[in-house]
């Protein structure tokens, strides 16, 4: 059974099959009217969400399927203590297919060992958000042509930014990239994640402390949102939250031809006056998303039927080493659910937790 938790679960030409397949949808929107017709989407969402949960919504109604789920986990059973793992043993008997956001990393994955239905990670914690993902890579695709061969700089919550770790996951498998990581020292990409990319990447990474430095050589400016949820001491949320706010005057240095994307919310961190500017492409960018999760949503219910394997090994089939161990991750869904205790070694011989990737205790 084919899930998304991870966009590494995707390869590079399933990726391309899926951009593909979105502007196809996007060029003949008729021919796609009833191609869920029968289907059923669930949408299980524990955190709270605008874009993508009803980008699901409606792209699978475009679909001529129909959704069912819950946009608040406590209108549910879970308030009453019900697991993950039963909660999608119980869906699976009235859906085809799952999209989850849950707040503990590695929810989507307990959920795609107990489901026996493809389940799409929307979101899980600081962790991933692959969906995202593939919104970013159709809009850099559909608004410059190519995903190869150009300069990113990622800007503002590289910690936390579950967006920032997908992406960036996702583009290591890509030629001639070059990364900008624009954030203060609280708030930098983690170090695993940074070595990792360093040692078995084709990316080029560089990390600068001002826009201002890095404005002139992007083609892409990514921007993100310093996350209060995510943050365990107010104190340093505080501290951290202004760091970096684009407005007109930092766009001088910029080219003409960068485009602006942020997967939104914001809140303060793009000046209200910049949303004007032909370079800021973010609101199209949400429009991306439905497309791409109706290719997504299309495809996995059609690998589903003809029992399409993974092109690479799924997280699961990977060697582990079970137990012994435990997470040392707070948010991590093995901190707080009955699961396995699963590890891996990551390509930097570091043992860390299946779920979230965390270094190991
Ligand atoms: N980009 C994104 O995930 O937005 P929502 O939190 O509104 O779904």
């Amino acid at each position: 059974m084919r899930h998304l938790i991870d966009p590494t679960d995707l390869s590079v030409a399933e990726i391309h099959e899926i951009l593909t397949l979105a502007e196809d949808i996007i060029a003949h929107r008729d021919r796609y009217r009833e191609a869920c017709k029968g289907k059923k989407l669930a949408t299980l969402f524990y955190e709270p969400s605008t874009r993508t949960r009803l980008s699901f919504t409606s792209a699978m109604l475009e679909l001529g399927g129909q959704v069912i789920g819950f946009s608040d986990a406590n209108s549910s059973s879970v308030s009453k203590g019900e697991t993950v793992a039963d909660t999608v043993r119980v869906i699976r008997c009235f859906a085809d297919i799952i999209a989850m956001r849950h707040y503990k990393e590695g929810a989507p994955l307990v959920a795609s060992q107990y489901a026996g239905i493809p389940v799409i990670n929307a979101g899980d914690g600081s962790h991933a958000h692959p969906t995202q993902t593939l919104t970013d890579l159709l809009t850099i695709k559909r608004e410059k042509g190519r995903l190869d061969h150009f300069t990113i700089g990622f800007c503002g919550d590289l910690k936390f930014g579950r967006t920032v770790h997908s992406l960036i996951k996702a583009l290591s498998r890509c030629e001639g990239i070059r990364v900008l990581l624009i954030s203060p020292e609280e708030l930098r990409l983690p170090t695993y994640m940074l070595k990792e990319m360093r040692a078995h990447s084709n990316l080029e990474f560089r990390e600068v402390r001002t826009m201002e430095e890095a404005m002139p050589e992007l083609d892409i400016l990514y921007m993100t949102r310093v996350q209060k949820e995510r943050f365990l001491d107010e104190e340093e949320f505080d501290r951290v939250k202004d760091s970096f706010v684009l407005d007109p005057s930092k766009l001088a240095a910029a080219r003409g031809d960068m485009i602006i994307l942020h997967p939104l919310p914001r809140v303060n961190e793009i000046a209200r006056s910049v949303d004007n500017d032909p370079r800021a492409v973010y609101f199209r960018q949400v429009e991306n998303g439905k497309f791409v999760r109706m290719a997504l949503i299309y495809k996995l219910l059609e690998w589903a039927d003809e029992n399409r394997p993974y092109e690479r090994t799924p997280v699961f089939d990977r060697e582990y080493v079970v137990g012994g161990r435990t997470c040392s991750n707070r948010r991590c869904i093995s901190a707080t659910e009955d699961v396995d205790q699963l590890f891996r070694y990551a390509e930097d011989g570091t043992l860390r937790c299946a779920y979230c990737e965390t270094k190991a205790k």
